[in-house]
């Protein structure tokens, strides 16, 4: 029988099943993700219920409609459905955990230099509410660099960590796709180095899910976040924070719900009726339960393997392409690129009439297509997004249009 998802072209006849702009260039998926438009039909589906009789729908149909959700979403990374609960982002779940866990006079937290923003200024917050008898252990990621490099450079600082005296390395805060630049990080193989020595994982998914195969139980981290919001096709705000039973007790949501007593699931389950604001279109629980669709979206045009195959392809031929139109290069290997590729700017950042928000302005203002663009490592990066949704003329467009803006500020 012919597979129904062959029938489904990727690239920009896909255009038609999402909400974007016609005449803009969607490169930036990345950031904040978009959704299909069926999925927007199912999010206002639930709108629509849950404002018909709010109450019924609130005490009566919430808890199990959010069960079968987690259900759905468990199966497709394999853990158990109460291992899980949804959150409104990564950085709401990775709050939940930090600000959850006991820190003791000498804990050391680790984590990479890469690590997102908000999530630094977490760590900050930690050790500053913890009177600073906590400590904060940076290990810098430079990219270009290899997988074993990293590995080598992560057991190299806990060795010398762990032999410090009156310390220990509490935990490491690991991304599994870091933002900037947008790399995978090797954590099937440091999540067993970091357990042999006793260090909890808390691993920064944020853009793990529908970007990369995910088996949780195998990976086996103590703690797990990813949007669904970003790669999934899920609508916007919506994440999974996976806590496995052997430390529920530990973390609790970042605001305070009445059923804490009850455990680790109904707490999660509700942390107040502000969520559901009609004026200002604020509902917490209806694009969690958009999961279904967005599944059932992703299985009809062919499935994980074709939109993984389709994206990584997309990203390292659509980077080089830019690269060559630039005359520079994009962050390899091959195997830290999947949807996202960063390629370096011919911009050297001690050009001072440069700067991200002045590109950004060009990008949004002259040309209309959208890019992440950062500092790293002592140069210029943009960071591109392949989608089913894009291909090689969109990446093409682009870089001519950076080249554009990078000129104008060469020649300035
Ligand atoms: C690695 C990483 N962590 C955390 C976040 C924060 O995600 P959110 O804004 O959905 O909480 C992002 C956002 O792009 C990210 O890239």
């Amino acid at each position: 029988m012919p597979n129904e998802g062959s029938t489904f072209e990727f690239g920009r006849s896909m255009r038609s099943h999402f909400l974007l702009d016609d005449d803009y260039i969607p490169l930036n998926h990345g950031s904040y993700g978009t959704y299909p438009k069926v999925v927007r039909e199912a999010l206002q589906g639930y709108r629509d219920r849950i404002e018909s009789n709010p109450d019924k729908f609130i005490r009566r149909d919430l808890e199990s409609e959010l069960h079968k959700a987690r259900e759905a979403v468990a199966k497709f990374i394999n853990v158990e459905v109460n291992e899980i609960v949804f959150v409104l982002n990564a950085t709401t779940g990775i709050n939940a955990i930090l600000k959850s866990l006991k820190y003791e006079k000498g804990d050391k937290l680790l984590y990479l230099s890469t690590v997102y923003s908000s999530i630094r200024e977490l760590l900050n917050f930690i050790r500053e509410n913890n009177q600073e008898t906590v400590e904060l252990v940076e290990i810098e990621a430079n990219y270009p660099l290899s997988d074993d490099d990293l590995i080598d450079r992560f057991v190299k600082v806990i060795q010398e960590e762990n032999q410090k005296p009156n310390t220990r390395i509490k935990l490491a805060v690991i991304d599994s796709i870091s933002s900037q630049p947008g790399v995978i990080f090797p954590l099937q193989r440091l999540i067993p180095i970091l357990r042999q020595n006793d260090i909890l994982s808390i691993v920064d998914g944020a853009h793990a899910i529908g970007q990369i195969p995910l088996d949780i139980k195998e990976m086996n981290p103590d703690f797990f976040v990813t949007n669904c919001h970003k790669w999934l096709y899920t609508a916007r705000s919506s994440a999974i924070l996976y806590v496995p039973y052997k430390h529920q007790k530990k973390v609790h949501p970042a605001v305070t719900s009445p059923f804490t007593i009850y455990g680790f699931i109904p707490e999660f389950s509700w942390t107040g009726t502000q969520d559901f604001r009609q004026d200002d279109f604020f509902f917490l629980f209806s694009p969690y339960l958009t999961i279904h669709a967005a599944l059932e979206f992703r299985e009809k045009i062919g499935g994980e393997e074709k939109i993984r195959n389709y994206c990584k392809k997309l990203a390292i031929e659509g980077g080089n392409k830019i690269a060559s139109i630039l005359g520079t290069e994009i962050i390899g290997p091959e195997s830290v690129i999947q949807n996202m590729v960063n390629i370096r700017l011919p911009i050297p950042v001690s050009n001072k009439e440069f700067s991200d928000r002045k590109f950004m302005n060009l990008m949004f203002n002259n040309y209309n297509f959208a890019v992440a663009i950062f500092e790293h490592n002592g140069h210029w990066y943009i960071r591109a997004s392949a989608q089913i949704y894009t291909d090689m003329e969109d990446f093409e467009k682009v870089g001519h249009f950076v080249k554009e803006i990078c000129d104008s500020f060469l020649s300035a």
